[in-house]
Formats: C-alpha cells, structure tokens, sequence
C-alpha cells in the first residue's frame, strides 16, 4: 500500500474545515499542518478529502498500536458495555488495581500507582509527591526538556521560551542543567557534571532539592539521545544527596524505544516514573508509579475525578498484551532497519547533519553546513511540508529536528516507502542548493 495525496493541500473539504476551526478553536492550538484528519487504520490516516498518509508520528507518539487494532478495539468496546466511569478515586474495580501491578511488575515490584488523565497531571503529580515526601522546595530539570504546560510542569519545561512568555511568575525554586547532546557537545556529561557541582556550591544547596526531572531521551526539545551513563551518573547524584530520581518516560515509554522504559538501557531504577502517551493507544491515561516507600500523602492530598478512566485502562491492558506479544521487538528491529536506512539517506544529503534514535524515537537533524552543524529550522520545515505533500506524516522537535514516531506495527515495507518518501522530498527541497 502507497499514500496518495491529491494536491494542492489542504484539499476543498479540508480548506473549510480549518477556516471553521479558526472561527471557533482556541487559538493557542498548534496548526501549520495540512491534514484535517479523518479515520485511520494500521499506520495509514485518511483525510476528509481521501487523502492517504502514511503515519510516523502516530499522535505525537501516542498511537502505540497503530489505528483501530481490532485487539484495543474489542477491548474498549468490551469496557464501554460493561462499565464506563465510576471515579476509581473512590470506588475502585480490578482493571486498575491489575493495570498498578502490571507496572509495579515491568520495574521489578515494590511501587505503587497514581493514575491521571496526562502526561502534564502526571509530572504534576510527580512534583507534588516529591515535595510532600521529602520537604524539600527545590527541583532540577533540563534546558530543552519537555513536561508539559500546567503551572507546576510548565516551571520544569525549558523546550522553548515561547511556552512561558505571558504566564510568569511560574512555580518558583527550578534549575535547569545542560543536556548532554553528543551532536553538538562531545564532552556533555563533564559539562553536565561541572554545572552540578557548580550550582550545588553557588545556588542551590544539594540537601534542600526534592528531585530532578529528566526525559531519558529529550523529545519536544530534538529527539536528542544522550551518551550512556547519563542516567547512571544522574542517579549516583540523586543517591548521593537524598535527590528523587523522576524519570519522564511520556514519551519514551511504552515499548517506544524498544525496551518497556528507555530507562531499561543504562539498567537505573527510577524513584518516580511518568508514563502516559503510548500507554493506552491514544486513551487517556497516565501513570505515576513510584517507590513504596515514598506513600506517606494520605487519603485525599492528591486526586481526580477521570484518572484511571475504566475504558482507558483497558486500552491499556490490550496495549501492554500487544508489546508483550512482539510489538516492543518489533519496535526495536524495524527500529533499527529504518535507522540504517536513514544513515544511508545521510550519505546522500550531507545538510541531514544527525541520524539518531533508539527504537522507533528517531530524530533527524537538518543543519545549513554540516561542518558548523548551525542548525536550519527553515530547511526542516521544507522538507517536513514536502513529506506531507508527499503522504508522510512527521513532525519537528526542537529547533531544527524532524521527529519520526511511528506506531509500533510499522513494517520493514512501510519503513522503505518513508525513506523514498523522505528521499524524494529532501531531493526536491535540497535541489535549488546543489544548482
Ligand atoms: C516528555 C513529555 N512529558 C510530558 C508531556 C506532557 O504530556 P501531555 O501532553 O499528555 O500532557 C509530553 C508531551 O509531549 C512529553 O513529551
């Protein structure tokens, strides 16, 4: 199967759609993309003009088993009937309490659950815990990161200033330390070490931080995949000073990278995890599982009406059967191939100056010379508008990264017929450059 795209795009429908949309949506909506989606089925998304795209975003990563898998479709049709929202904060039913130990399970045992709605109720959460545990006022996060757009969260997100400007004063008592990038920063983690120490002797006392926040691969902020023993050297720190160690595996969780948490690949056990995103195939659920030891908040000192919804939750169960049936390795090998591919298309077009990923998180980096590696957002938007007009589905990340996230049923086929695709559009969007 091949996408097909009639253009120009947006088609007619489409066209009326977004000036609807315009009228009437909130316009802090991200729009810039041409597609006003329609259904969806495996990798393959149909606009209401009949386009067809092939996907490798999957709903900012979320779309774990790819549209409509009959096994989340049985499963939620199944939930739907039986019972749909009954306030687990109140009245809980064994889907959820399977669910918590299922998670428990994949860290080895010995934490509990907190369900949300969110990626951003979850870090909320998280940060939440970590000061009531600990009592501790400060927090540590990276410049560049991601954790979403409430107050609490927004405080720790430094992808882009733009997600702040208008909403200060922000929670106070966040410092930001570098992100170990080995694209633009051999020596990262000695960077990332001197800024520690650095703040630890001038700013923040070790000893008054509640915890740290890290993605284990940054993504809104460039699918930068960091050098081993970032997370193991971050953890000894943590150790050291009594610091809780917040893994936000929104994104990289859920077979994403192909390993349950991407956390699995430096083997570092997280105080708190945040998992949501790919966890329940595009159902809102989020998860903070965290040490035992840490559930000293009592009865009522955090909640929410919708978290755990039942008909999330048992999407999520049919998406954690599927990762366990194969889709994680399938996340990993056709992970892989699709990487090697896209070294070879680098060969080809030197301005791709970064190839990286793990899984199916993978990040390509387009840089105006590949010897200064300056980044070129305008060279990515091109090509990310070509890819579209072409039938492929990415997005960007960070300044000048485009990020291919695919479900995770995406076959070694659909991985070749991106990589022409993305070929054909780097040809001509690079061409008026060779000339
Ligand atoms: C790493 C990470 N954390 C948190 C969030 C916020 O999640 P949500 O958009 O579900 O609130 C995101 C969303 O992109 C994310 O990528």
């Amino acid at each position: 199967m091949k996408p097909s795209v009639k253009l120009p795009l947006p088609g007619p429908k489409a066209k009326a759609l977004f000036e609807r949309d315009k009228a009437v949506l909130s316009t802090s909506n991200a729009r810039g993309y041409p597609v006003m989606a329609e259904r969806g089925q495996g990798v393959w998304v149909w606009d209401v003009d009949g386009n067809c795209f092939l996907d490798l975003m999957a709903g900012i990563a979320v779309n774990t088993t790819g549209y409509a898998h009959p096994k989340v479709v049985q499963a939620v049709s199944e939930q739907a009937a039986r019972l749909q929202h009954l306030c687990f904060a109140v009245i809980p039913s064994e889907p959820q309490i399977a669910l918590a130990e299922r998670l428990s399970g994949k860290l080895g045992g010995g934490y509990r659950v907190f369900f949300g709605n969110s990626g951003t109720e979850g870090i909320e959460a998280a940060m939440k815990l970590a000061r009531y545990h600990t009592r501790r006022p400060f927090f540590l996060a990276f410049s560049g990161s991601f954790h979403g757009r409430s107050m609490g969260a927004l405080s720790l997100t430094a992808s882009n200033s733009k997600y702040r400007k208008g909403f200060g004063n922000l929670v106070p008592g966040v410092s930001h330390l570098p992100y170990p990038n080995p694209y633009r920063h051999p020596d990262g983690l000695k960077l990332l070490r001197e800024g520690l120490d650095s703040l630890f002797q001038h700013t923040v006392p070790a000893e008054d931080v509640a915890a740290l926040f890290v993605e284990p691969i940054q993504g809104e902020g460039g699918y930068i995949v960091p050098p081993q023993g970032f997370l193991r050297m971050l953890r000894e720190v943590c150790d050291e000073h009594g610091i809780l160690l917040v893994l936000d595996e929104v994104q990289t969780g859920a077979g994403r990278t192909g390993r349950f948490l991407a956390a699995e690949y430096e083997g570092v056990k997280p105080d708190i995890v945040v998992m949501a995103k790919g966890l329940a195939s595009g159902y809102p659920l989020s998860a903070v599982i965290f040490r035992e030891e840490l559930s000293s908040w009592p009865s009522g000192a955090h909640g929410t009406t919708f978290g755990g919804n039942p008909v999330s939750v048992a999407a999520a169960h049919a998406t954690l059967d599927l990762l366990e049936a194969g889709l994680m390795d399938n996340a990993a090998t056709v992970g892989e191939y699709l990487m090697g591919k896209l070294r070879m298309l680098q060969g080809r077009f030197p301005r791709l100056g970064d190839v990286r990923g793990m899984g199916l998180m993978i990040g390509l980096e387009f840089v105006a010379d590949p010897q200064t590696k300056t980044p070129d957002p305008a060279l990515r938007d091109k090509v990310v508008q070509r890819c579209y007009e072409k039938g492929l589905l990415v997005l960007g990340a960070g300044p000048s990264a485009m990020r291919l996230a695919p479900p995770l049923i995406l076959t070694r086929e659909e991985a070749d017929t991106a990589v022409e695709l993305l070929a054909e559009a780097l040809e001509e969007v690079l061409e008026p450059t060779k000339a």
